[in-house]
Order: C-alpha cells, then structure tokens, then sequence
C-alpha cells in the first residue's frame, strides 16, 4: 500500500515498506545515542528485522485505521519518523510522535511534516484533539509543539520511564477550532 502526504518538493511524509528497513535500522544506528535518551524502543532496536516488524506492524495498523505512522522523506532520502501512534476515534483524538536524523535538524523538517500531518488529522481522520508529549527536559521537542501554537496542559508527573530514569511529560494540544495555518 503506498500513502504519501507532498509539503514541498524536497519534504513528503510516507508510509514505509519492507524494503525501507534497512535503511531505517541504519538511520536508528547513526543516531542511537540521542534517540535512546528521549524514545523507549531504540535499546530493543537490535537488528533491520526489528525495523521491519516495526514498519510492516505500521503498514497493517495504517490500512486498519488504527495509527498513521510515517517516514519522512527529504532530499530523496529517509531522514525520520513521525506520526500519529494510535488513533482513538471514540473520542476523536490522536498524538504525535516524532524524530530526526540528527544532521538534518534545524531545518524546520519535522514542524512542516507535523504541520501536514495535523492537517491529516483534522481534514481527514476527522480528529477534534492532537496531543504533543514530551519529556519536561527534551527542550527540542518542547519547541516543535510551542512553534506550532499548541497550549500547554500541565505536566505529567513522573509518567515515562527511559532507560531507567523517570521523566515528567509536558502535555500540549491543540483543538481543531484553534487550528490556522
Ligand atoms: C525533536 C526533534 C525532532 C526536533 O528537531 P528539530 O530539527 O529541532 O525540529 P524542526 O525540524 O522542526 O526544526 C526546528 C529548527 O529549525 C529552525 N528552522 C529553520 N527553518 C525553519 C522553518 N521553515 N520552520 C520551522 N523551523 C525552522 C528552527 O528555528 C529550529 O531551530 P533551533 O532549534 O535552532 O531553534 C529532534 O531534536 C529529535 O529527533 N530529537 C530526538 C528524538 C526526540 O526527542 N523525539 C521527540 C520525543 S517527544
């Protein structure tokens, strides 16, 4: 199944297939150290079998409407990932999840793809909340949700826990009425 949202001529999101595994477990690998402070499932990223579980679960659930989980793809290469992990319809919300080679950030890669991807959500999976999480400490990540205009709710105290060391999640979202672009 291919799935593709086009930003701009350099910047689509897509969905991965089994033949991007490779290049994604490679991508995971160059930027583990960073990956593995902030996101639960690098240290369990061992082998592009792992990647490709990962990424044939992401097409399943995304064909069942359950998550709409991407690859995001710039200069004719994967650079990251990003998306919704889990979509609740009952209460018409999603959150966003999201990273970045380490070098192509600082380039507004990932606020125009969840800039798209909220879009996505409002226009066509008819949400009526989109939540950003992050830990309190992860001032990148932090900066991506205040860039886009999403309130901040409070913290979360204590809610992950990443290699072994509990972090306070800051929770931001954002309401399809306060929603321009
Ligand atoms: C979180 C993460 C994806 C942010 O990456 P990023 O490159 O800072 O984010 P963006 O792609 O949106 O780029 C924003 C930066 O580009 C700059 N920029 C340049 N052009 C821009 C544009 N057109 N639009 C927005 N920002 C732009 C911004 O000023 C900002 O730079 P700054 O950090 O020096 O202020 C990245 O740090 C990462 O992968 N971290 C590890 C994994 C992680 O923490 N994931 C989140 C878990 S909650």
């Amino acid at each position: 199944m291919d799935f593709e949202i086009k930003i701009n001529d350099k910047l689509s999101v897509k969905l991965r297939n089994a033949d991007d595994a490779k290049a994604f477990f490679d991508l995971v690998v160059k930027n583990r150290e960073e990956l593995r402070k902030w996101l639960p499932w690098v240290d369990a990223t061992i082998s592009p079998k792992d990647t490709e579980e990962f990424i044939l679960r992401c097409g399943e659930d995304f064909k069942n409407k359950k998550s709409a989980d991407f690859g995001v793809w710039y200069e004719d290469k994967w650079v990251g990932s990003m998306g919704y992990h889990q979509i609740d319809y009952a209460n018409k919300k999603a959150s966003i999840g999201y990273w970045l080679d380490k070098d192509h950030q600082g380039k507004g890669i990932i606020t125009e793809s969840v800039k798209a991807i909220i879009r996505y959500g409002f226009d066509e999976l008819n949400l009526n909340r989109i939540e950003i999480e992050c830990a309190s400490t992860n001032l990148k990540s932090r900066a991506v949700a205040e860039r886009l205009g999403f309130v901040f709710e409070g913290t979360l105290r204590e809610n992950h826990i990443v290699n072994g060391i509990f972090y306070d999640g800051l929770l931001f979202s954002i309401l399809r009425r306060e929603w321009s672009e």
